[in-house]
């Protein structure tokens, strides 16, 4: 089971936290070729991962092949992750205008030399992968021919999201096309979209050819997400829920780490920068409308402990 890689949101810390929770695989969040080869301190961070994460993969983006293996090369020095992951996927306009990401579905000779690039230029010493939607828009689903040129490119696997371009995260995921892929190629498939809990994994597992599948969204309000999905896979039984408390420990665990590495720089600006992250985990606690706009000017962790045992409290005392 894999963590979807999430800009903004998988980074070093929330790997940790759902690797511990049950994930199995992890990729960064996605890198520009071009910040690794001008060394860009902030693209290295991004890239950062510990040991006890992998298999790690470190996911690249840009529309030339060379430059793409260039980078890949310097990273797999640096860093020595599992696997190099390419984006095909990403829909966000400054991606796309530098050719890079969902764009490249577009155009499939520069897809392919991207893909050829990377993969020469590694050479072999670690497996090289790609992440797609399955089309630019509902007029060109071309997942299986872009799967198919991915492979004979040398892909090891392929992960797939079930939405095209521009759908961006709208309508629902199209699995019977991440099946269409599963059974045209003989890499893995790994399919990703719309996944929430074991039922989901169970049934799409069931009903399609994926060798595996990715979790994203579900997991940056639900990172147990993983935990629970493996018992529903091994006993076909739901797990006892996650209790409140539970759930704020892991909301001021996940602060705490995050103010004491660097990443965001002081504990005001890195709460700031948790705002969004806070809002998603506490989405379906009670009074969670309060909370949220409570959660929308904290600046310490000792404002988000307040928060936790204020909400725990009230909890208890509308169960008595
Ligand atoms: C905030 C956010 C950031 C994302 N960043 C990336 C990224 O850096 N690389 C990538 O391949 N996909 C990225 N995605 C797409 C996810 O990996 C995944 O394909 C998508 O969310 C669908 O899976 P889900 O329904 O399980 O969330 C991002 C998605 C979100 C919501």
């Amino acid at each position: 089971m894999y963590l979807a890689p999430m800009a903004g949101v998988t980074d070093v810390i929330f790997r940790q936290i759902c690797k511990e929770l049950g994930a199995d695989v992890m990729v960064t969040e996605f890198v520009s070729a071009e910040g690794i080869m001008q060394a860009d301190a902030r693209t290295r961070k991004y890239t950062e991962f510990t040991d006890e994460q992998r298999p790690v993969g470190v996911q690249l983006f840009g529309g030339d092949g060379e430059r793409m293996g260039e980078a890949a090369r310097k990273i797999i020095d640096w860093k020595r992750p599992d696997f190099i992951d390419i984006n095909f996927g990403c829909p966000v306009n400054k991606v796309v205008a530098k050719n890079g990401g969902s764009s490249l579905l577009k155009d499939c000779p520069v897809l392919s030399s991207v893909a050829s690039g990377v993969v020469r230029a590694v050479g072999g010493q670690v497996p090289v992968t790609a992440k797609m939607r399955i089309g630019w828009d509902e007029t060109s689903v071309n997942a299986v021919e872009v799967a198919g040129i991915l492979e004979d490119c040398g892909m090891s696997a392929i992960a797939v999201h079930g939405r095209t371009r521009s759908q961006g995260y709208g309508g629902a995921a199209d699995w019977e096309v991440i099946d269409a892929v599963a059974r045209a190629v003989s890499i893995p498939v790994i399919g990703n979209g719309d996944l929430t809990c074991g039922a989901d994994v169970l049934r799409r597992k069931h009903q399609t050819a994926v060798s595996g599948v990715m979790i994203g969204r579900a997991a940056m309000q639900n990172p147990w997400v993983f935990r629970e999905a493996k018992h529903f896979l091994e006993t076909g039984t739901e797990s006892p829920g996650i209790g409140l408390e539970e759930r704020w420990e892991l909301v001021v665990r996940h602060c705490r780490l995050a103010v004491g590495s660097v990443r965001y720089g002081d504990e005001n600006q890195t709460l700031t920068a948790m705002r969004s992250r806070l809002m998603a985990y506490c989405k379906g606690f009670p009074g969670a409308k309060e909370l949220r706009q409570k959660l929308c000017h904290v600046a310490s962790v000792g404002e988000v402990e307040d928060l936790a045992a204020i909400s725990i409290r009230r909890a208890e005392l509308a169960d008595l």
